[in-house]
């Protein structure tokens, strides 16, 4: 396919924006971009230097249609969009390929990364996972992941459906306890940026020791004072106290220390 390769960007948030960025950079011959808000459509068409394009209007030839919106809505803009020779994709995880039908050749560039509103990221060491339903699909989604990353790999969609759930036990669930452990600190009064130099420590950890050996505490030397006094500390916060213990518990059998006692108390 070599550097002919030309794709139409549908949509307008966060991981059109990056991947819109991503291919710029890479070189590749964006054509447009389609979104559904006018304003939104025109401020990012402006950035990417590119024709702005509203949902309903004749759409320009492309080897790639790269659908990034909302998984609920990628269904309903690809049925909107006219069947061609075009490989369809979408960038969800969670999302089979049955929803880019009717298009022939359907694929999936997913980026395993989390993507917020911000400078352009630098995605050549974004991990992007690829699939699609035909070898022609396989094959031009699989190029269009390499032109912005180093890190390709193919996954059916049960596997990526697996990744997508331990993804988001590994960062969302962690970031989400991070958030309520910084809420207890603001509500005492106490500087809640005091928690991030140790985060921050633990996902370098994780990621050069590995989890097993990074992971310190009291559940993890079966300290089982300092957990009932931890659980004391959450009262006031029933489900906190109830996910503090279990999570305890399961760090203390995996270590072989007894467990703290039922979750639910
Ligand atoms: N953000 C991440 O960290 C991340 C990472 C990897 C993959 N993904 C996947 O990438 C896709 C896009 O996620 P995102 O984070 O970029 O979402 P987002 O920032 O919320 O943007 C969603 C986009 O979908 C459009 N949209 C929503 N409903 C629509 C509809 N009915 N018709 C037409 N357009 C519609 C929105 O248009 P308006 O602007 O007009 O509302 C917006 O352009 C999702 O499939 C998501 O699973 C996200």
């Amino acid at each position: 396919m070599g550097t002919s390769l030309n794709v139409l960007l549908i949509g307008t948030g966060r991981v059109a924006f990056h991947l819109g960025h991503a291919l710029k950079v890479a070189g590749v011959s964006l054509v447009g971009v389609v979104g559904r808000s006018p304003e939104r459509t025109s401020s990012m068409a402006n950035e990417l230097n590119v024709p702005s394009l509203v949902f309903g209007s004749d759409l320009p030839k492309a080897d790639v249609l790269l659908i990034a919106v909302s998984d609920d809505a990628i269904a309903p803009v690809a049925a909107s969009i006219p069947v061609s020779d075009a490989v369809v994709v979408h960038t969800s995880g969670a999302s089979d390929l049955d929803r880019l039908a009717p298009h022939v050749h359907r694929g999936v560039l997913w980026p395993l990364m989390t993507m917020s509103p911000g400078l352009p990221m630098d995605l050549t060491a974004v991990p992007m996972v690829t699939d699609g339903n035909t070898q022609h699909a396989k094959s031009v989604v699989r190029n269009v992941a390499q032109r912005i990353s180093s890190h390709v790999s193919s996954l059916d969609h049960a596997d990526r459906e697996l990744v997508h759930t331990a993804a988001a036990l590994s960062t969302n669930l962690s970031l989400f306890l991070l958030g309520e452990a910084q809420r207890l600190l603001r509500e005492a009064g106490i500087d809640p940026d005091l928690l991030i130099p140790a985060f921050r420590m633990m996902a370098t950890k994780a990621g050069t020791v590995g989890p097993e050996e990074a992971l310190t505490g009291p559940a993890r030397r079966g300290d089982h004072g300092t957990i009932e006094r931890h659980l004391d500390r959450l009262a006031r916060d029933p489900d906190l106290r109830r996910a503090y213990a279990l999570l305890s518990n399961m760090i203390l059998r995996t270590y072989g220390h007894t467990e703290h006692g039922p979750a639910d108390v």
